[in-house]
């Protein structure tokens, strides 16, 4: 018998200050763009925004549905959009926030498990990491060196198709 034991490093920004500019306009851009989600359910708004590797910035908000199961979170909105209107370049980070007037929302929220999994197949189609700024409306950023490290046991592509 073993164990195993997975780690994952990450580093903790108080704040948007040690940041360097290109990560602080997306920070700054998705806590902008959360009031661009359709939301009426939860009141919970979220924002995802991709810096691609040319430099263009490309954003997704949650979009909820009457039918709630027909909701869509903000990371596959953005999938969506970056696959199909940019799919020459790749994802190189990705900045997510959120707000709510009925939950406490000043520090990092993680993707929802069907959000990792999706963001784990971006990773496996194009062989290229993704990293996260994790935050809320204001304070702590949490930065993400790959998708891969919050989805461990991550069922991928190859374990399909070998
Ligand atoms: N939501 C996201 O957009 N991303 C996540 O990772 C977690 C949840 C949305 C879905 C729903 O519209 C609202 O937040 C509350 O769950």
């Amino acid at each position: 018998m073993d164990k195993g034991k997975i780690e994952i490093t990450y580093i903790i920004h108080s704040d948007d200050s040690s940041l360097n500019n290109s990560d602080k306009e997306l920070v700054v851009k998705s806590r902008e763009t959360t009031s661009e989600a359709y939301a009426p359910y939860s009141s919970f708004r979220v924002s995802a925004v991709a810096r691609m590797e040319n430099g263009a910035l490309f954003h997704g908000t949650n979009q909820e549905n009457a039918s709630f199961p027909a909701g869509i979170c903000a990371e596959r909105v953005l999938l969506a959009v970056v696959s199909s209107v940019c799919p020459n370049y790749l994802i190189e980070t990705i900045a997510i926030s959120y707000a709510s007037n009925l939950v406490k929302d000043d520090y990092p929220l993680a993707p929802c498990g069907i959000c990792r999994q999706s963001l784990i197949e971006y990773e496996a189609r194009y062989t290229k990491r993704v990293r996260l700024l994790l935050t809320g409306r204001k304070g702590l950023i949490y930065e993400i060196n790959s998708v891969s490290d919050i989805l461990p046991f991550g069922f991928r592509p190859d374990n399909l198709i070998g």
